[in-house]
């Protein structure tokens, strides 16, 4: 069971001066246990911030967040991270690029087993080689490559089987396909999806491009000025176009999106 509860999360960056942002307004959202919620919207709409907010990467102004019924709003980012798997469009924040694709996984797995990392024992190796052989990239048989060594694509699919390895609550994807090019992304994308279901993963995915925000996952929302502007599921979504989508979007955020990113993605 993963739900995730965030009530009312605010949060002002240089609160007091002449730059405040506010970056998040009140927000709520409810995450359901095996949600998976592609999340849009315009550039500096808090979108990162509501992950960072759930990571425990600043103090909140206000609100409260609830993961399984545990308030953890106080909680430690390092704590949070035993539960919380993340994943970023820089496919090198988050892994160690001078050790080997083995040594990450053994790192990302034995952190939750609180167990020392001291060196690759034999059972866990052929564990990885396993979930490696899975993705279908031949990273099985280079395991001793070292991290760094990888191609942007290669990179990110072992990072996604780090941030799942622990088996995490809840997993967060920001924007983790923008920095590949096109035939690869759509690549990571169906491991995306592949490894969320055979885990049975609890998901929130950003994304700036709205095909794959309807197509992946059972929930889109989109945020504007730091709040949940719009929450669609079930046959509404299963119905709507991207042109849909993009009215909606218009209608709800209250202004032409003919300068934002979502819709020069979307032509291209
Ligand atoms: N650490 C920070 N310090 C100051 N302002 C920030 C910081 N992080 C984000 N912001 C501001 O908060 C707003 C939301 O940013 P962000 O969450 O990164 O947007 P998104 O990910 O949706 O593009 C933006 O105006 C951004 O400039
Ligand atoms: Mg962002």
């Amino acid at each position: 069971m993963s739900q995730l509860v965030l009530k009312n999360l605010r949060k002002t960056f240089e609160k007091g001066t002449p730059n405040a942002k506010v970056a998040l307004d009140r927000l709520n959202l409810t995450v359901n246990d095996g949600d998976f919620i592609t999340v849009l919207g315009s550039n500096g709409a808090g979108k990162s911030t509501l992950f960072n907010a759930i990571l425990g990467k600043f103090r909140l102004d206000g609100g409260k967040i609830i993961l399984d019924d545990e308030d953890i709003t106080q909680m430690k980012d390092y704590r949070r991270a035993l539960n919380i798997g993340c994943l970023y469009q820089n496919p090198l924040l988050g892994t160690a690029p001078n050790m080997t694709i083995e040594e990450n996984l053994a790192l990302a797995y034995t952190r939750k087993a609180r167990r020392s990392f001291f060196a690759v024992n034999r059972r866990d190796s052929e564990y990885f080689r396993a979930l490696l052989s899975e993705l279908n990239l031949g990273l099985e048989d280079r395991m001793k490559t070292r991290m760094g060594l990888l191609s942007g694509g290669q990179r990110q699919a072992a990072s996604l089987l780090m941030a799942t390895i622990a088996e995490p609550k809840l997993l967060l994807l920001d924007e983790h396909t923008a920095a590949l090019d096109p035939a690869t992304a759509e690549n990571v994308l169906h491991l995306t999806r592949t490894i969320i279901e055979k885990r049975h993963l609890t998901c929130l995915m950003i994304t700036h491009q709205m095909q794959s925000a309807l197509q992946m996952g059972n929930r889109t929302i989109i945020m504007d000025s730091g709040r949940v502007v719009l929450d669609l599921t079930g046959e509404e979504r299963d119905n709507m176009t991207v042109p849909e989508l993009l009215q909606l979007f218009q209608k709800n955020v209250g202004r032409d999106m003919a300068s934002d990113r979502m819709l020069l993605d979307l032509q291209t």
